[in-house]
């Protein structure tokens, strides 16, 4: 990946069971969730509406530090894992124009899940409109290229989001002790 360069788009970076193991996590997640809450869990997190969603899955952990390897070679330089995050999103669901905080630095989304009419649903990126198909990865630097979607269309969508920082920059598990714990 370039100094200048947007997005890096990797094609089938997870096999398609990978990707309904974790797909099929989240949901176990949802179903948990919607039992013990009072709440509509589908209400979104603050950040897109109409959305489920979940830090730190094991699933999700076990990809981020599966995925660190490839993530150094797409980016060039030695990265160290921060967080996962991982959301179901359902129609309506909107993300606004923004960029991310110090630890998602180098970060990796990728398609878990579409609708069964395949209904599209493309994050836009520093100008570039990208959309994938399930096990596709996008590589992206967070913090520098604005990136948003807009109100999707179809039934149900589910995207995983890896995030790493450079070696040493202190921000390493996102201030957890390890992986799979909670950020509280
Ligand atoms: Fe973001």
């Amino acid at each position: 990946m370039q100094e200048q360069q947007t997005v890096y788009i990797l094609r089938n970076a997870l096999s398609e069971e990978a990707c309904l193991l974790l797909s099929t996590e989240m949901k176990i997640h949802r179903s948990c969730q919607s039992l013990t809450s009072e709440e509509d869990v589908m209400s979104g997190d603050g950040q897109v509406n109409n959305s489920f969603s979940k830090y730190a899955s094991l699933g999700n952990e076990a990809i981020l530090l599966l995925m660190n390897q490839k993530a150094n070679e797409i980016f060039g330089e030695e990265l160290e894992p921060t967080y996962s995050y991982s959301r179901i999103m359902t129609a309506g669901a909107t993300m606004p124009r923004h960029v991310d905080r110090p630890e998602c630095s180098h970060s990796v989304t990728i398609c878990l899940q579409k609708d069964k009419h395949n209904t599209p649903y493309p994050i836009y990126m520093g100008g570039e409109q990208v959309e994938l198909e399930v096990g596709d990865a996008v590589f992206y630097r967070g913090c520098e290229v604005e990136h948003w979607r807009n109100a999707y269309e179809g039934e149900e969508h589910i995207q995983v989001f890896l995030h790493y920082t450079p070696k040493g920059s202190g921000l390493i598990y996102d201030g957890r002790p390890f992986v799979n714990f909670s950020k509280d």
